[in-house]
């Protein structure tokens, strides 16, 4: 495959997907494997804010510094940009099914099916949580970005 170009996509873009977008990008980076990577939501009500504090604070605690990310809005265009678009949860996948442009090229899944044995499973909204919402939403993300990288790496 050409280099690999990964959109992940939640509600806001400002809780789950940024926090995949991080794990992602230092999951590939240690694995070697170049590639782009971005994330969206569906909803444009946080359009050009930071990711929420306390993702910020979740990422830092991994020492992985997100405050330069902006909310942005998922757009048509995107199911040609990416190779694989990855929604957190199931409505994320059933809205981007609803926006994808006939014969689009992306690949377009749940994060979480790239891990053996969570195929189906979505990683829960950790917005109206406390900080263990948005802990455990990292390890889920953890879990999903390093499971994408072996299968880019053909050993998925
Ligand atoms: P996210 O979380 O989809 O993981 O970024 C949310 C952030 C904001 C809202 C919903 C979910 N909201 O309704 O404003």
């Amino acid at each position: 495959m050409s280099q690999p170009s990964v959109l992940f996509v939640c509600l806001g873009n400002i809780c789950r997907s940024p926090l995949a977008e991080a794990a992602f990008r230092d999951a590939a980076m240690r694995a070697g494997m170049a590639v782009t990577v971005d994330s969206a939501g569906t909803g444009d009500w946080h359009v050009g804010q930071p990711p929420d504090r306390r993702a910020r604070a979740e990422a830092a605690s991994h020492g992985i510094d997100i405050s330069a990310y902006r909310a942005r809005q998922v757009a048509a265009e995107d199911f040609a940009r990416f190779t694989h678009i990855c929604a957190l949860d199931s409505a994320n996948l059933a809205d981007l099914r609803a926006l994808a442009p006939a014969g689009a090229s992306a690949r377009l899944a749940l994060l979480l099916d790239y891990v053996p044995g969570q195929k189906g499973t979505s990683v829960p909204d950790p917005y109206h949580g406390g900080p263990q919402d948005f802990a455990e939403c990292w390890r889920l993300v953890s879990l999903g970005a390093k499971a994408l990288v072996e299968v880019l790496a053909g050993r998925g």
